[in-house]
């Protein structure tokens, strides 16, 4: 078969024959790849900056997808740490982190939607106690993740969402998906009275938000969870200690870990319905498994989904 290797964690991944995977054990199948997402957590894990990487090359990477088995079952497929992603043409799974999709489904639409859709699904399900009626601030809102944060705020019943991010025009297409307010970082004030923070920039970006928009809420002492989902904007972020005393403002994160995996595979099915039946939109741009090389480092605002 053939599959995306990386030989170090600086090097890109190169299209060339690899041998085909045989289950190690009855537990494991063996499974054609339809589709797989080149998202954030894949660079990250390849090149050994995300902590839940395992720093073992050769590295076929590809975190999750969309696969056959060979009864003939289409599945998502989330992996746990392994060497051989999902950037091949055959895989291997275990079944009890996919979930079986309807037959008819298009899985370059699933490949491309369903990690950039779980940080805010199963942050707002499964990490804080998020409810309907609430109003919800997200933060980076003009990537993949945070386009469908402000759609599945809004499915999840917020009573306003508020899309931040640094390009207004940008930001002015936010308002088609739901959004009730766009708003560049600047003006960040103006989302003051919020209880619910979804926030994919972190760094400095996040830090300065901080102060203006507690200093402008009507009521500090009212609850405000920050969700720390994405680090795009830096991995570090310089926390005034005023903000944590001046308001009523707890930070968590939601990501592997701080969510049992159990957890965010229940979110799974529901979750793909949504995706299916077209409630969040998605932009995805298939790309054949063998022009891996030159996709790994393309700039676009779509999300690149590898087609063996
Ligand atoms: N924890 C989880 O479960 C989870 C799951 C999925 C993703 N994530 C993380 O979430 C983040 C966003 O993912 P994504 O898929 O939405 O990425 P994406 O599609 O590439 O979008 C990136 C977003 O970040 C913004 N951005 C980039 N650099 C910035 C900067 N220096 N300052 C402010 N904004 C900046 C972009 O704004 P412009 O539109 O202005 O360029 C855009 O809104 C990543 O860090 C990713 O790893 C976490």
């Amino acid at each position: 078969m053939h599959a995306a290797v990386i030989q170090a964690s600086d090097a890109p991944p190169v299209y060339r024959d690899h041998p085909d995977p045989a289950p190690r054990h009855g537990g494991e199948l063996a499974v054609e790849v339809l589709a797989a997402g080149l998202h954030h957590l894949t660079r990250a894990k390849a090149n050994g900056s995300h902590y839940s990487g395992n720093g073992v090359y050769p590295l076929v990477p590809g975190v999750d997808g969309v696969v056959r088995d060979e009864e003939g079952n289409v599945r998502y497929v989330v992996l746990d740490d392994t060497a051989l992603g999902t950037f091949a043409d055959r895989t291997l799974i275990d079944p009890r982190r996919s979930v079986i999709l309807p037959g008819d489904t298009d899985p370059v639409r699933i490949a491309a939607a369903m990690n950039p859709a779980m940080s805010s699904w199963v942050a707002l399900r499964r990490r804080v106690d998020f409810h309907a009626g609430q109003r919800v601030l997200v933060l980076g809102a003009t990537g993949n993740a945070g386009r469908m944060a402000v759609q599945i705020a809004k499915l999840f019943g917020a009573a306003q969402v508020i899309a931040a991010g640094r390009d207004a025009t940008r930001l002015g297409a936010l308002t088609a998906l739901g959004a009730d307010e766009t708003i560049t970082f600047d003006r960040i004030g103006h989302a003051a009275d919020v209880d619910v923070v979804i926030d994919y920039v972190w760094g400095e970006c996040a830090a300065d938000a901080m102060i203006p928009l507690l200093a402008a809420r009507a009521d500090r002492t009212a609850p405000l969870t920050w969700i720390q989902i994405g680090s795009i904007a830096g991995q570090t972020a310089p926390i005034p200690s005023a903000a944590l005393r001046s308001a009523r403002l707890q930070i968590v994160g939601s990501g592997i870990g701080s969510v049992p995996a159990r957890d965010i595979l229940a979110e799974l099915p529901e979750l793909a319905s949504a995706v299916t039946a077209g409630a969040i939109d998605v932009r995805a741009r298939a790309v054949p498994l063998a022009q891996v090389t030159q996709a790994w480092t393309a700039a676009t605002d779509d999300r690149i989904v590898l087609v063996p």
